[in-house]
């Protein structure tokens, strides 16, 4: 199954100069919870974002480049069909597309689940989450996050099933 999983700050932002907008170290413990074990399938920008490959879990990369181009060990997918072919052929495994948004973009109508986590706070972006129509989709969990002081946001951690 494909499972969309992001943080949104107010206006849909995700993203900023290749990074992430905001430092959420709840967020980042919930990512880490919730893949480690499974699949994540991130496009190249998002990818190099990265330090290293993500431990514990199946690293696959979306890109034109080469699978030389990549540490050893990474997955290499070179379009989105290739995405939907990977998944199909592994049914029953949790592949969490991590984005970003051009990835979001063409899987939209592939997506299963929605891990959505929402900042409620502003930020200064140039990346943003694409559009998706949440009448699709039904709200099966939410769970306030905690603010404190190395979360100084207010969050919450959303999931919907595709109807
Ligand atoms: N807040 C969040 O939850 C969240 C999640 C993810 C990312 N982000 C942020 O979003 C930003 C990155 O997002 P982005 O949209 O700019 O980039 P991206 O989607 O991560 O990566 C774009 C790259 O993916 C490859 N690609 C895209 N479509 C493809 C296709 N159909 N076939 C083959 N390859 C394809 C291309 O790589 P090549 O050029 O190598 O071919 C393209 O340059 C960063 O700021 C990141 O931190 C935020």
């Amino acid at each position: 199954m494909l499972i969309y999983l992001w943080a949104e700050s107010q206006g849909k932002v995700i993203g900023f100069q290749g990074g992430l907008p905001w430092h959420l170290p709840a967020d980042m413990h919930y990512f880490k919870t919730v893949t480690t074990g499974n699949t994540i399938v991130a496009g190249a920008k998002t990818f190099a974002s990265f330090p290293k490959p993500l431990p514990n879990r199946t690293n696959v990369v979306v890109t034109h480049q080469p699978t030389t181009a990549f540490p050893t060990g990474v997955t290499v997918l070179d379009s989105l069909d290739a995405v939907r072919a990977y998944a199909a052929q592994r049914p029953d495994e949790k592949i969490f597309v991590v984005g970003g948004a051009q990835i979001f973009a063409g899987l939209i109508n592939d997506v299963d689940y929605l891990y959505r986590t929402v900042i409620h706070a502003g930020f200064d972006g140039d990346t943003w989450m694409p559009a998706i129509d949440y009448t699709k989709f039904q709200l099966i969990d939410t769970q306030p996050g905690i603010r404190n002081a190395k979360n100084p946001y207010d969050f919450a951690f959303e999931q919907y099933q595709r109807k």
